[in-house]
């Protein structure tokens, strides 16, 4: 498969990626302490089906497993694939991702963000800053003509540079009728090595940042990854198109 889209595929991951955006401005202002990530799921799902979008997330499968939600929301140690519960109840204090991935028009967008539940400790400010920070220094280096190296390596030097870790484990893709798609981009690596990256490419660039060490378990539930010592983690995720003119963010919140 061409890891490169036409001009139509283009228009219409613009659309789906600004469904996903929309979609998670739209789940992120709920976000408050004593909310549950239940109806942080169940809002997601009524926000997509009213843009005439559905969960890409939602039967998605991976080995024997289909993922039984709509969005996935990872709290404090929780890394990514966090599953929405009623039992979940969000804590002042807490830091919160919520990763929505939408299909519309039979295209995918991709996105996610971490953000603080009430009042933070400054440690986690910082955490969610530098992660943030990190995918902003990967997609710059989404250049034609660069490799898929140069976004890891960015990346990885960025997060590392603070006292950061970056997770192994999982990494971004390309994305477009599928949700993962090749190429795989890795948050780690070294420059130089990997894809050469071409115009028309839409990717899902994602860097998953731990305060402690890289290493990260899967819960019981068969999604939930969580850091292996319990520090907290945050993540970022924009889907961005490569061009001649340099990276341009697909999934950039409306105004
Ligand atoms: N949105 C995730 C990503 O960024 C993937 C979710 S997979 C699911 O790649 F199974 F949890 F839905
Ligand atoms: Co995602
Ligand atoms: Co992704």
């Amino acid at each position: 498969m061409s890891m490169v889209k036409n001009q139509q595929q283009i228009a219409r991951m613009r659309e789906a990626c600004a469904v996903a955006a929309k979609v998670l401005q739209q789940v992120k202002a709920l976000v408050k302490p004593g909310i549950t990530t239940l109806d942080l799921d169940e809002a997601g799902r009524d926000f997509m089906a009213a843009l005439g979008a559905r969960s890409a997330d939602y039967g998605y499968q991976i080995g024997s497993r289909r993922y039984p939600a709509h969005t996935c929301i990872s709290v404090n140690e929780e890394v990514v694939h966090g599953v929405p519960s009623l039992r979940r109840v969000l804590q002042d204090g807490d830091i919160v991702s919520l990763d929505v991935t939408v299909a519309y028009n039979g295209f995918i967008g991709d996105n996610a963000l971490t953000i603080p539940v009430g009042a933070i400790d400054p440690r986690l400010e910082k955490l969610i800053r530098v992660t943030e920070e990190s995918l902003a220094v990967g997609i710059k280096q989404a250049i034609v003509g660069n490799r898929i190296g140069d976004v890891s390596h960015a990346i990885q030097t960025y997060v590392e540079s603070h006292g950061y870790s970056v997770v192994r484990d999982l990494v971004g893709h390309g994305v477009g009728q599928q949700m993962h798609e090749p190429p795989e981009i890795p948050n780690f690596g070294r420059r130089n090595t990997g894809p050469v990256i071409k115009p028309g490419m839409t990717l899902a660039i994602e860097p998953m940042v731990n305060m402690g060490s890289y290493r990260t378990k899967t819960l019981s539930d068969g999604w939930t990854v969580v850091t292996a010592d319990n520090s907290p983690s945050a993540h970022f995720e924009h889907t961005v198109l490569t061009t001649e003119h340099g990276p341009e963010i697909l999934t950039v919140p409306p105004q």
